[in-house]
């Protein structure tokens, strides 16, 4: 971290953006790359909309399995750096890409999960959204008799409106946004450090290498996202 002289109390209103890389170390496979979800599993079977209307029970099998390994985790020095962050500073945003939950189990709170949540299902045919930590989920259906459906934005999927904007706000009255552990393939990852940088922030990206998206972060810091949030923030690592 020697190649970054930087002082969060310089900073006010900051914008925290995460990816499967932060909770990696909590044990938590990222989705590209090695040991990947991705490489695994074929997303166009398990974690989108047609699978699931084609065969619910083997895309629950793979989102119970999914729900008992983040059951099974606890959140890092990372999330619980960034909750720190948020204690002292109450304007602090998280952007999460993340469905673990793991930012809220290490105490943080304003997190605007674009991706949805492992812990909420939803019944489409009442419109209607529930908190749900079960695991394996019992019953997996409704009242109504249809089907729940994890609250996640599976591929094909559209983002909710009502998070994008938030998310936009919180950037464009930002003035320092950390990115942590995303490949920033998956839209709107790359636009997010445009609109910072448009509103004046300062950016910094960490992540163990460079991604697509690294030209657009003034800064990068090239460790793992514990020890680099650690020493960003200057929380102890254990
Ligand atoms: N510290 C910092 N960065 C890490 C660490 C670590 N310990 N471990 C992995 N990384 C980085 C990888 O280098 C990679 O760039 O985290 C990134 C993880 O990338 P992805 O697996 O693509 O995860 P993410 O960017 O969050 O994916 C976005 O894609 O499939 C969808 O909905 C899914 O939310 C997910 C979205």
């Amino acid at each position: 971290m020697d190649e970054l002289k930087l002082d969060l109390r310089d900073f006010h209103r900051i914008v925290f953006f995460t990816g499967a890389g932060l909770s990696a170390e909590s044990g938590i496979p990222t989705y590209r790359g090695h040991g990947g979800v991705w490489a695994e599993y074929n997303y166009e079977d398990f974690a989108c909309q047609q699978a699931f209307l084609r065969d619910p029970e083997k895309v629950w099998d793979f989102h119970d399995k999914r729900r008992a390994k983040v059951a099974a985790c606890e959140p890092n020095a990372g999330h619980r750096a960034i909750a720190e962050v948020q204690r002292t500073k109450p304007e602090t945003v998280i952007i999460t890409q993340n469905i673990d939950g793991l930012h809220q189990r290490a105490g943080a709170t304003n997190v605007i999960e674009l991706h949805g949540s492992l812990w909420r299902v939803r019944c489409e045919d009442e419109d209607l959204v529930v908190p749900n930590d079960q695991v394996p989920i019992e019953p997996r259906r409704c009242t109504c008799g249809a089907y729940w459906r994890p609250d996640i934005v599976w591929f094909g999927d559209m983002l909710d409106p009502g998070n994008i904007e938030r998310a936009i706000r919180a950037l464009q009255k930002c003035d320092l946004l950390i990115s942590v552990g995303t490949s920033g393939v998956v839209y709107p990852a790359a636009d997010l450090p445009r609109i910072a940088m448009e509103s004046g922030a300062t950016t910094i990206e960490i992540n163990l290498e460079d991604t697509r998206v690294s030209r657009l972060y003034q800064h990068r810091i090239r460790h793992a996202a514990s020890a680099a949030l650690a020493a960003l923030t200057e929380t102890p690592i254990c």
